[in-house]
C-alpha cells in the first residue's frame, strides 16, 4: 500500500513581491504531475507555500514601512490566492512563520547539534541578500563598481560576524556516493553533472546562523543567532508532514518525498545542502530533485527594467487558466530554458485548442445531436481504422506514464494532442455524414470510436486542463469515478442511454 503514496512539492516562494510567471510555472508543473499521479491511483500529497524569514523579507517590509509579520501575512495571502487562480490541487499551504514549522526547524537544528555537525566560529565572506546565499571569492566579480555574484548577477555584501557552521565538508564523499548510487536523484542529467562537478571541487563548511538581524527562527539556547533562512526554508518539506512527530500518519505515509520541483537557480540548496542536512539528522533523502529551466520573454529573463514581464494574472484574465497551463507545458521543455510570448500563446490556443481538440469535440457533438438522437452510438462492428485509432492510445499508456515519471511533460502533451489531430483526420476521411442514408451501422461505429477517443484524450488532458477536460467529460456523461487512467481501457464508461449535455464553445479563437 505504501508504494501507492506520492509526495510532491513546489519551492516555497518569497512573498517579497507580486507572483510572476516563474512562480506560476514551478507550481503548474508540480500540479500537472500531482494530478496525473492521482489519476493513476496514487494517494498524492502536494505541498506549496511561502518562505517568509530572512533579511530579504525584513528589508522589503522596512522599505514598505510595514510591520514584518503583517507584510508577510498580506503577501502570503496573494500567493495563496494564486494557488486558486492557477487551479492548483495542493493539499496544504505552508508558511514558514507558522508554529508547526518553527517546531520542526528547532528539532532539526537540535539533531544537527546532537550529531556533532554544528560548531560556533566566525563568518567572513560575501553574502547576497537577494539570493540569501553565501559566495566564495572566486564566485564574485565587479561590475560598474559593484560586487556581484557571477552565478546570479545579484549584489553581494561583505559579512563578518560570529556564526554557527554546519560541517558540510564532512559530507562531501557521502554526497558524491548518493549522486552515484542514484543516478536520477538530480534531474535533468546536465544539471546533475554541474552539481557533481561542484561537489568534486570540495565543499566548505556552511554558515548556518546570522546575528545581524532578527527576522527568523532563533537558534535554540542562543537566541542572539537566527537560523540561516535556507536551513529554515528547506525544512518546510518536513514540517508539513508533522515532523518531528515521525509516528504521525502524514510523515509515515509521505516521507521521503518523491519529487521536489524547483528552478535551476536553487539547485545547490536542494541538491547539496538539503541531503547533507538530512543525512546528518539521520533522515531518509527525497527520491528526486528536478530543476526546471528559466521562463524567458523575448529570449531574456523577465525583468521590470527590460519591460518584458508577462503577468500570469493578466494572461489568465484575458485568455483563461487552462489555456495558460496548456501553453506553458507545451511550449517549454521541462528542464530547459523556454521562451514565451503573447504571439506564441495565441497561436497555441488557436492551433491546438480551438482548431484541434475544441473543434473535434464541437463537430462530433453537433453531429451526434443532429444524427444520433444526441446520444453516443453503441459499439457494433468497429472499422479497422477506428480500432487502430483507439488501440494506439491504449497501447501508449505505458509510454505516457513513463513520460510523466521522467518529468517529460512536453513529450506527454505533444503525444496527447496528436491523438486529437488523428481523430479529427479520421472524422474527415471517413465522412460519416455521407453514410447517414447508406450505412447507418458504419456511421455509428465511426462515431463510437471517435467519442471513445475523445473520452480518453480528455482523461489524459485532465492534469493539464482540468476545467475544460472535465467539461467535455461532463457533456458525454462520463461518471466522476471513471475519470482516471485505469478507465482508459474500459469501454463501459461510455453512457449510451443518456443524452449529451449542452455543447458550449470551450476554446474561442483569439486574435
Ligand atoms: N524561497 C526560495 C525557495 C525555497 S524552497 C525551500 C525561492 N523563492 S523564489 O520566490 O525566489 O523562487 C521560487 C521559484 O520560482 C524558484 O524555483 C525559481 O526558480 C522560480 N522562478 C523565479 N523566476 C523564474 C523564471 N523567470 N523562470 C522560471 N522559474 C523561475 O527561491
Amino acid at each position: 500500500m505504501d508504494t501507492k503514496n506520492y509526495y510532491i512539492t513546489t519551492p516555497i516562494y518569497y512573498p517579497s513581491g507580486k507572483p510572476h510567471m516563474g512562480h506560476a510555472y514551478s507550481s503548474i508543473v508540480a500540479d500537472v504531475i500531482a494530478r496525473y499521479k492521482r489519476l493513476e491511483g496514487y494517494k498524492v500529497y502536494f505541498l506549496t507555500g511561502t518562505d517568509e524569514h530572512g533579511l530579504k523579507i525584513q528589508r522589503e517590509a522596512e522599505k514598505n514601512k510595514k510591520d514584518t509579520q503583517k507584510f508577510c501575512d498580506e503577501l502570503s495571502e496573494k500567493f495563496k490566492e494564486l494557488t486558486k487562480i492557477l487551479n492548483l490541487s495542493n493539499n496544504d499551504f505552508i508558511r514558514t512563520t507558522e508554529n508547526r514549522h518553527h517546531k520542526s526547524v528547532e528539532d532539526l537544528w537540535n539533531k544537527l547539534v546532537q550529531s556533532g555537525d554544528i560548531y560556533l566560529d566566525k563568518y567572513k565572506g560575501w553574502y547576497s541578500v537577494s539570493d540569501e546565499a553565501y559566495y566564495d571569492d572566486d564566485e564574485i566579480e565587479e561590475k560598474e563598481g559593484l560586487k556581484i555574484s557571477k552565478l546570479s548577477g545579484s549584489k553581494v555584501e561583505w559579512v563578518e560576524e560570529e556564526s554557527y557552521f554546519f560541517k558540510l565538508s564532512a559530507w562531501n564523499k557521502k554526497l558524491l556516493d548518493v549522486y552515484k548510487s542514484n543516478p536520477s536523484f538530480i534531474l535533468p542529467v546536465a544539471r546533475k553533472n554541474e552539481v557533481v562537478k561542484f561537489v568534486e571541487k570540495g565543499l566548505k563548511d556552511l554558515s548556518v546562523s546570522r546575528t545581524s538581524f532578527s527576522w527568523g527562527i532563533p537558534v535554540p539556547k542562543n537566541n542572539k543567532h537566527i537560523i540561516y533562512v535556507w536551513l529554515d526554508a528547506l525544512t518546510n518539506y518536513l514540517s508539513a508532514l508533522n515532523y518531528p512527530d515521525v509516528s504521525s500518519d502524514l510523515y509515515k505515509k509521505y516521507w521521503p518525498a518523491d519529487l521536489h520541483i524547483i528552478g535551476k537557480d536553487i539547485l545547490r540548496f536542494h541538491a547539496i545542502y538539503w541531503p547533507a542536512f538530512l543525512m546528518a539528522a539521520k533522515l531518509p533523502l527525497p527520491k528526486r530533485i528536478f530543476g526546471h529551466g528559466w521562463i524567458l520573454s523575448d529570449e531574456k529573463k523577465m525583468s521590470k527594467s527590460l519591460g518584458n514581464i508577462l503577468d500570469p494574472l493578466d494572461i489568465i484574465k484575458n485568455y483563461g487558466i487552462d489555456q495558460l497551463r496548456y501553453y506553458l507545458i507545451k511550449e517549454v521543455s521541462l528542464g530547459n530554458d523556454g521562451n514565451v510570448s503573447l504571439e506564441n500563446l495565441k497561436n497555441c490556443i488557436n492551433n491546438d485548442l480551438a482548431n484541434n481538440y475544441g473543434n473535434l469535440c464541437q463537430r462530433v457533438f453537433a453531429f451526434l445531436k443532429k444524427n444520433c438522437n444526441n446520444k453516443i452510438p453503441k459499439n457494433t462492428s468497429l472499422t479497422n481504422e477506428g480500432k487502430l485509432l483507439t488501440n494506439k492510445l491504449k497501447k501508449d499508456i505505458k509510454k505516457l506514464n513513463e513520460f510523466i515519471n521522467e518529468q517529460d511533460l512536453n513529450n506527454y502533451i505533444k503525444q496527447v494532442i496528436e491523438y486529437s489531430f488523428d481523430s479529427n483526420k479520421y472524422f474527415n476521411d471517413s465522412e460519416p455524414w455521407s453514410l447517414k442514408k447508406t450505412d447507418v451501422k458504419k456511421m455509428n461505429s465511426i462515431l463510437y470510436s471517435i467519442v471513445e477517443q475523445i473520452k480518453n484524450i480528455s482523461i489524459l488532458l485532465l492534469p493539464i486542463m482540468p476545467i475544460s477536460a472535465n467539461k467535455i467529460l461532463d457533456i458525454i456523461n462520463v461518471k466522476k469515478e471513471h475519470r482516471n487512467i485505469g478507465e482508459i481501457d474500459n469501454n463501459k464508461s461510455l453512457n449510451h442511454d443518456k443524452e449529451l449535455g449542452n455543447i458550449e464553445i470551450l476554446f474561442k479563437k483569439v486574435e
